[in-house]
């Protein structure tokens, strides 16, 4: 069951996301959605606030849409037609604003909410689906695969971060590896520590194949 703000909330982010092959399609916000209504529920929190939160959060991503990133048009203009009021719509931006993994100056949320759909997000970039978006978000920049000569840069900043070209496995060093250590929930935190050991088990056949050991 869920209420009408809800079922309009996923009509609006459908529209938006109908013609996306980057890995940020519908049914990532979908799975997002989801996953996060778990987390949401063992940790206790606002249900329909981290509903939104997740099925709001890449309506305004600076990488698809680029004006309305700062603002958060999209979002807001959303859930001021559905009635929200004010404070709860800054509320659930100011939690869209923190979600988003930028290196070095990423943030935890403060709200439990925001938190609950951090993780959410975070977990759907790792395991074979995070594989899987990573090759698809590389191959619709034009980025290598993988290139032996150019290692992975540790520790880049929010402005280096969005900057970078690197390739795909790279990506893995540079984000995907990190995300399980920055879960905040424990119902995450166990989800994470499968999933990160599939990845492991993913890049370490992925080198040895490139290799020719195996
Ligand atoms: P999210 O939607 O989880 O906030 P992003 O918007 O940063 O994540 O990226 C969307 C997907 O593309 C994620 O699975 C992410 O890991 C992947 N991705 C982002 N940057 C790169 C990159 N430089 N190379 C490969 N994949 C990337
Ligand atoms: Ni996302």
């Amino acid at each position: 069951m869920h209420s009408e703000i809800i079922d309009r909330a996923t009509e609006f982010v459908k529209n938006i996301f109908e013609n996306d092959f980057g890995g940020h399609d519908y049914f990532h916000t979908i799975r997002v959605f989801k996953m996060a209504t778990y987390i949401a529920k063992k940790e206790n929190a606002n249900l329909q606030t981290v509903q939104l939160v997740a099925l709001l959060h890449d309506v305004d991503d600076i990488k698809l849409s680029p004006q309305t990133h700062e603002n958060k048009d999209n979002a807001r203009r959303f859930l001021r037609e559905n009635g929200v009021d004010d404070s709860t719509v800054e509320s659930i931006c100011q939690m869209i604003n923190e979600i988003s993994y930028v290196g070095t100056d990423s943030v935890a949320p403060k709200t439990l909410e925001g938190q609950c759909a951090q993780d959410a997000d975070r977990l759907d970039a790792i395991g074979a689906i995070g594989i899987a978006r990573a090759f698809a978000f590389g191959g619709s920049r034009n980025r290598k695969m993988y290139d032996p000569d150019e290692p992975p840069k540790m520790n880049m900043n929010e402005e280096e971060y969005r900057k970078s070209k690197s390739t795909t496995v790279n990506h893995f060093y540079e984000k995907l590896f990190k995300l399980t250590a920055m879960m905040n929930t424990s119902a995450a935190k166990e989800i994470a520590a499968d999933r990160e050991r599939y990845m492991q088990n993913f890049i370490e056949e992925f080198l040895a194949e490139w290799d020719g050991e195996r």
